[in-house]
């Protein structure tokens, strides 16, 4: 299959490294002749046809960058077949020969949905959740992490000095791994995950007590967007321990800020394994890192897997705490 002419966007929520594999996608494939289009705000821009023509010198200080120099969006529209349909012939007209697309898993369904209207697609997973099950890394995640846990360690002063309990909301709506990560590297006593939390407080509260009774105050709960409610987790626990909590929500600060040097070199990765699986007429992938390597998998087979729960991750949150 001869690659001309790709098409590139970024969809979904924006995570830091996006602009990094963008860079990637354009250099890499420059050099080996391509022409490439950008496609701004995702989809959505798709069916606008919000196209741009995208050059090695455009991407010139991109790299550092977080954020999506091609802006993003969350598409509606595709997920109806009409719109399929259309987004597919615009990519024939304009002669796209493959469509790279840089996102999550509701980006991936959408390439899914075009491979299935006969066009060529290649999906680079970039998501802050890494919620993705055909992945161990998804670009954006270590930046995401290293930002929440640096608002933690700040966070944990001040409960320190006020020997408080602080609940401190972080980002996942459906996936706990910000949450784990982030409670393990801040040594936090509770992370709670949509995965398992089962929005029973009496044991939680209980060992707040056990460990209050001996003498620690101070609690730093880890707390996940999916299970949420973390105001009101912070007054059942005041009222039933006597002890001041307080909330902080990190919000989408986790999603912004320059990419750390792993989700930069991921990205530039994960891109370069895109253009030569184009290269080589693999089409209808997925880029995933799996048993420590950076690999395709075909795209039905990448979306039809279901993410288990870390066990070993989840396990080790109770071993670390103070006993
Ligand atoms: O990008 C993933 C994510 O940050 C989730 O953790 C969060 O629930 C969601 O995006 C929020 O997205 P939006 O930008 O639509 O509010």
């Amino acid at each position: 299959m001869a690659v001309r002419k790709i098409a590139v966007l970024t969809s979904g929520g924006d995570a830091p490294g996006m602009n990094a594999a963008l860079r990637a996608i354009v250099r890499i494939g420059d050099g080996f002749g391509m022409e490439i289009i950008g496609i701004r705000r995702g989809y959505s821009g798709l069916l606008a046809r919000d196209f741009e023509p995208l050059t090695s010198q455009d991407m010139s200080d991109t790299v550092q960058k977080g954020g999506t120099i091609l802006f993003t969006a969350r598409c509606k529209e595709m997920m109806e077949e009409r719109y399929q349909i259309q987004a597919a012939e615009i990519l024939k007209e304009e002669n796209i020969d493959a469509l790279v697309v840089v996102g999550g898993d509701g980006s991936f369904r959408g390439a899914q949905a075009l491979a299935a209207q006969g066009i060529n697609v290649i999906g680079i997973p970039a998501t802050i959740d890494l919620d993705l099950a055909c992945t161990d890394y998804t670009i954006g995640f270590d930046t995401a992490v290293n930002t929440a846990m640096e608002a933690v360690d700040k966070v944990r002063d001040t409960s320190t000095s006020h020997e408080r309990i602080s609940i401190i909301e972080v980002m996942g709506r459906h996936a706990g791994y910000i949450a784990l990560w982030c409670g393990i590297a801040c040594g936090a006593e509770e992370i709670l995950i949509p995965e398992t939390y089962d929005y029973n407080d009496k044991l939680l509260i209980e060992r707040i007590r056990e460990r209050a009774a001996t003498g620690k105050k101070k609690h730093i709960i880890i707390n996940a967007e999916g299970v949420g409610q973390s105001e009101a987790l912070a007054a059942r626990i005041e009222n039933a321990t006597g002890i001041e909590s307080r909330t902080t929500i990190l919000g989408y600060m986790q999603r912004g800020g320059a990419p750390s040097s792993r989700d930069r070199v991921m990205a530039s990765l994960m891109a370069q394994q895109a253009i030569e699986a184009l290269l080589e007429g693999r089409v209808n992938r997925v880029v995933v890192y799996r048993e420590g390597m950076v690999q395709d998998l075909a795209i039905d087979e990448a979306l039809s897997m279901q993410k288990a729960l870390p066990e070993k991750l989840v396990a080790l949150t109770k071993r670390l705490v103070r006993r």
